[in-house]
């Protein structure tokens, strides 16, 4: 599908706009609030996709987060850029030289080679202690595997804003074709004492869904976890939570702060924390 600058774009439910304004709130304040500690500041994004997508229904069209990481206030001074769909990155590409970046990597493989390429490509051979990363992966599935997120970021500062689908997950989490990809996704086959869980009559609520990611999470150095935004669809059924990790109390306290204003304008109170 088209979009109204003729290049490719997703269809996507309403929600994804939800998504996208946390995801915006939290580029603009993390590139605002790091500038001037951090000397180099580089966004990775593993799930790209084409840059603008059409919302399901409607004409109206929206940026994708590359392109929100493209023209935040205070520029990145890297970005790498990666979806699997060569067509997606095409169009990637044409809409970033037309809005004037050259300079972006932009690559189409698949998110796990990626995570390592994009380590090479922006922490080779420079001084790791004067960046900053953000890593927003934003899969549609369950691709991303624990491992790679541990590659990607071992003795690295790059915070991670993560779409965990727990929709799917407690939908299909007994289905022996997930089998697979559950393990990669969790990094061991452990995940499954979940369902032993749930023989023995224990509902498996989303917290637990959590809990059993962020405990991974955790192990691989991100003690800062914020969870607290579920995006929901136009039924009121959870799609994914969006789970932001840092290992540093800095970028939790900014997280915090950009979700308490809620899509639609509300402000959250918070309750029970
Ligand atoms: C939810 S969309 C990403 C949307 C994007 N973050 C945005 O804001 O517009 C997921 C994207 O992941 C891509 N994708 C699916 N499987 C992938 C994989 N294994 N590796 C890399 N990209 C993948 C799809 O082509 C799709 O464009």
């Amino acid at each position: 599908m088209l979009g109204s600058d003729g290049l490719v774009v997703r269809e996507v439910g309403q929600w994804t706009e939800e998504k996208l304004f946390y995801v915006r709130r939290y580029i603009d304040i993390f590139t605002a609030g790091m500038k001037a500690k951090w000397p180099r500041r580089v966004y990775i994004d593993l799930f790209a996709g084409p840059g603008r997508s059409v919302i399901e229904g409607t004409a109206r069209e929206i940026e994708g987060s590359p392109l929100i990481a493209a023209t935040t206030g205070f520029p990145f001074t890297e970005l790498y850029l990666n979806d699997n769909d060569q067509r997606a990155a095409d169009a990637l590409r044409t809409r970033l030289v037309r809005l004037g970046v050259n300079d972006a990597t932009v690559t189409s493989e698949d998110c796990n080679d990626a995570a390592l390429a994009a380590r090479r490509n922006l922490f080779s051979g420079v001084d790791a202690n004067r960046t900053l990363g953000l890593a927003f992966i934003d899969p549609t599935g369950f691709q991303i595997k624990l491992s790679a997120i541990e590659e990607m970021t071992r003795g690295l500062r790059i915070d991670l804003i993560i779409t965990v689908m727990t929709g799917y997950l407690r939908q299909f989490i007994g289905s022996a074709s997930y089998q697979v990809a559950l393990d990669g996704f969790f990094g061991s086959n452990d995940w499954r004492g979940l369902l032993d869980l749930r023989r023995s009559g224990e509902q498996l609520t989303f917290r637990r869904l959590l809990d059993h990611y962020e405990g991974k999470l955790r192990g691989l150095g991100y003690l800062q976890v914020d969870d607290h935004i579920r995006i929901l669809n136009s039924k009121e059924a959870t799609i994914y939570h969006l789970v932001f990790a840092s290992k540093h109390s800095r970028g939790a306290d900014f997280f915090k702060k950009i979700r308490k204003k809620r899509f639609g304008g509300q402000w959250s109170l918070d309750l029970g924390e």
